[in-house]
């Protein structure tokens, strides 16, 4: 199989000699003769490859390193009993991922709650659970925390966001660090200092350290760089009036591969950039190492996991363009419409044949907008064909909806040849569940 394709696709996939795209030893065609379609199909040892390569990375550059899972990538209870195999603690920015974390007794010490507008009642669920850290995004939420904290006779650790500034070179909608942004509390207005000086008054509250995440996907190091140097240098002064910092975390935002034309650093320069910024800038201002929490939601699961379609209609407009339609689409994976994404299409079934056509592969949704790739190069597709998106294992069944009331798809975990149903298909009983009939 050609290079550039395998490194977008689940590791060690092959082509049989049928032509069929083979994934975690099980072939694509039969997955979805015997599951239906669409269907995301997670190759297990991606994710376990992806888990100890970031761990690796980061703890041999820096041994009190720990890894946590970006759980809003995608969650459910088979993931999340992965990341607790590989040592990773999660950060989850809901009630819904904290009980999916709950379902299979994840750590509490090991849970960070993040998120710009956590409900009372979240943050209640959340204390009583014990969870390791909540990660304050707002004066109102340090209230809530250490009022709920109080209730509960308990002091609870909790670390401040901090938006520090700094363009991360990402879609405008998913650019988290610069001043004009919901989340965290700016340095440039002065919140970020007053937040800090303010929790250290709550007596029911530990300030253990400071977070920021700068957006998703980032291809630069310079962002993280200049991110981490500049936080450092604004903390240097509260650190040395007392402000004891044990926890430091640049966040997540790695870039994966959803191109052939756009590859991803490898998660080793990530490393040395976040590392170096550190290690130089606390030995620069002689500040204690904190501990270095980095938060990979995409890089962990996004190569692992595909999405298969079924071809239905065709439709050619002489001389403008053929629309391939695909039993999915936006409600499986929003992200084409929502920041333009791009992503391969390859035929699942076809791999051996050239590609002589170029189409546009959309969705069946009742939307213009519903296009998963504007223009793709493809051998001729006919109905039955299997269209596969790699590189989709990240956001997509994280952000699905019902929209047009669809149910949404069913979720396979592959590994040595074996399947696994981790989300059956919804059905349309799931659908009207929550529907009063009177
Ligand atoms: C606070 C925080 N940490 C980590 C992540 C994970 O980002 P990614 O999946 O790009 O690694 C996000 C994504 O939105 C985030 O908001």
């Amino acid at each position: 199989m050609e290079s550039k394709l395998l490194n977008i696709l689940p590791m060690n996939s092959e082509i049989n000699s049928d032509g069929h795209l083979i994934v975690g030893g099980c072939d694509l065609v039969e997955l979805s003769e015997k599951h239906g379609t669409p269907l995301y199909v997670y190759d297990e040892s991606t994710i376990r490859s992806m888990a100890e390569l970031f761990t690796k990375e980061f703890t041999e550059r820096y041994s009190n390193s720990r890894i946590l899972y970006a759980s809003k990538a995608y969650m459910n209870p088979s993931i999340a009993k992965l990341s607790i195999e590989h040592g990773l603690g999660i950060d989850i920015v809901s009630g819904g991922e904290l009980a999916v974390a709950a379902s299979v007794d994840f750590p509490a010490d090991d849970i960070f709650f993040h998120g710009n507008n956590k409900s009372h009642s979240e943050v209640y669920e959340a204390i009583d659970y014990g969870v390791g850290q909540f990660v304050a995004d707002s004066f109102y939420e340090i209230d809530m925390i250490n009022e709920l904290a109080s209730n509960s006779n308990k002091v609870q650790k909790i670390m401040l966001r901090l938006s520090p500034g700094i363009d991360g070179h990402t879609h405008k909608k998913t650019t988290t660090g610069i001043l004009d942004t919901k989340f965290g509390f700016s340095i440039e207005t002065g919140d970020a200092r007053k937040a800090i000086e303010y929790v250290l008054t709550c007596e029911n509250l530990d300030l253990t350290g400071i977070h920021f995440h700068l957006g998703s996907p980032i291809f630069e190091m310079e962002p993280y760089d200049l991110a981490i140097r500049g936080v450092i240098e604004f903390l240097n002064p509260l650190i040395k009036n007392g402000f004891n910092m044990r926890d430091f975390s640049p966040g997540g935002g790695f870039a994966v591969g959803y191109t052939y034309e756009k590859s991803p650093p490898e998660i080793g320069e990530y490393a040395e950039t976040i590392v170096k910024a550190l290690t130089e800038s606390c030995e620069e201002f002689d500040i204690p190492s904190p501990r270095l929490l980095v938060e990979p939601g995409r890089s962990i699961v996004a190569r692992a996991g595909i999405a298969i379609y079924k071809v239905g209609a065709i439709k050619e407009i002489p001389g403008l363009r053929k629309y391939i339609s695909v039993d999915g689409g936006m409600g499986d994976n929003i992200r084409p419409a929502l920041y333009d994404s791009q992503y391969e299409v390859i035929v699942a079934n076809k791999l051996n044949e050239k590609h002589t056509e170029e189409v546009r592969v959309v969705g069946k949704y009742c939307e213009t907008g519903d296009i998963l790739a504007s223009s793709a190069d493809l051998p001729v597709c006919d109905s039955g064909d299997l269209i596969v998106l790699p590189a989709s294992g990240a956001y997509g069944m994280s952000m699905s909806s019902n929209y047009n009331l669809n149910p949404r798809p069913a979720v396979v975990m592959v590994s040595d040849g074996k399947s696994k149903v981790i989300r059956r298909r919804e059905t349309y009983t799931d659908l009207m569940r929550c529907d009063e009939f009177e």
